[in-house]
């Protein structure tokens, strides 16, 4: 079968390249997936880059954590899926519900992981679900990491509440899921973006207000004034470095920053008391569990929301899609059909 892989050593989306694995057959509790769509995250540049958790790849891996397909096999004792199913994995292996496990996680797309950039996918029946019926394999593909961790951050940990006022940082894949999210909630968002024409997007898609980030460096006040001197309940932090002094100083009393990302880099220096009069707090979230994903999947089915796909690459088109997100041109997500 046909795949791309992130080679050994990787430290430019240069490692990035075609191969060819052997067709994977279903073993006990595996479902074989004929992957349709996947996509991509910030990670898999990271990955590509050599700069995510332990440095550059240590084996040949096949690239990708999120992508969505029909189960094409079952193997001995599977009971969850039946051939024809139309599925996603999980970001994570074996996290089903509840609180992080104690153990390590192992994510898709880094060692020791494969991921799903793949023709045929084998999966452990339990890391896996159903795609809502009303999406396309191209919309469900977007799930597994942005739409889990927006999820995540937003309802199952912030606990969201109409009327509350949520910031998102950015018009990627994460921030557009929690821009969404907040909406179905009843809260009033805030987007910030170095981008007017994505601003003005982002308002279609619901957001009351719109700040130009590049335009306008000291947007935490714009946020203050936005909620009458309150600042933000939820603040979706993608930035890192260069934004999260600023969301300290705009996060509301009672307020959460979900501490998520860090595109403008990590090592930021913030003074933590700033959090200690309002209140507030920083709360790290990574993805979400099997529980997450199915509930999520079950508010997506129920409004009929359709995931914010900016544009999609055919499979031999791989490379251009890594350049279009590294070129930080998209809103929304970036998808590969298969
Ligand atoms: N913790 C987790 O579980 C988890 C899960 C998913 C992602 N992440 C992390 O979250 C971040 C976003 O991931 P993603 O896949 O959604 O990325 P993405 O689709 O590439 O979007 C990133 C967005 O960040 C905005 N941005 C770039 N530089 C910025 C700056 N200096 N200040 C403010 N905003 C800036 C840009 O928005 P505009 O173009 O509108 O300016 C860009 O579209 C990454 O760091 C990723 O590693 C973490």
């Amino acid at each position: 079968m046909r795949a791309y892989e992130i080679a050994r050593g990787s430290t430019s989306t240069e490692g990035l390249r075609a191969t060819t694995r052997p067709n994977p057959t279903a073993g006990a509790g595996q479902i074989l997936v004929r992957m349709r769509a996947v996509a991509l995250n910030y990670r898999d540049l990271m990955i590509a880059r050599g700069m995510y958790m332990g440095g550059p790849v240590a084996a040949d891996t096949i690239a990708l954590s999120d992508g969505a397909g029909e189960v094409t096999a079952v193997g001995p004792g599977v009971t969850r899926f039946r051939v024809g199913d139309r599925v996603a994995g999980t970001f994570f292996r074996g996290w089903r519900d509840g609180p992080p496990p104690g153990t390590p996680l192992v994510a898709l797309g880094a060692p020791p992981a494969d991921g799903v950039l793949a023709e045929q996918v084998l999966f452990d029946e339990q890391d896996a679900v159903a795609v809502p019926a009303h999406l396309g394999m191209e919309a469900a593909a977007t799930l597994p990491c942005a739409g889990v961790t927006a999820w995540h951050a937003l309802i199952e940990n912030g606990r969201v509440r109409p009327g509350e006022t949520v910031l998102v940082i950015g018009t990627g894949g994460v921030s557009m899921f929690a821009l969404q999210f907040a909406r179905l909630a009843g809260a009033r968002v805030v987007v910030i973006s170095s981008s007017d024409e994505k601003l003005q997007r982002a308002r279609a898609l619901g957001a009351e207000g719109a700040i130009n980030y590049r335009t306008t460096p000291d947007w935490e006040r714009e946020v203050l004034i936005f909620n009458h001197g309150r600042g933000a309940d939820h603040i979706i932090e993608v930035g890192g470095a260069g934004t999260l002094a600023r969301s300290v100083a705009c996060v509301a009393p009672g307020g959460c920053i979900a501490l998520i990302g860090a595109v403008s880099g990590f090592g930021a220096e913030i003074n933590p008391f700033g959090l200690l009069a309002k209140q507030a707090s920083i709360r790290g979230v990574f993805v979400g569990s099997r529980g997450h994903f199915e509930r999520m999947n079950a508010a997506i089915a129920s409004h009929k929301l359709e995931p914010v796909v900016d544009k999609v690459f055919a499979f031999e088109e791989t490379p251009a899609a890594y350049s279009h997100l590294e070129r930080g041109a998209h809103f929304g997500k970036v998808v590969i059909r298969l």
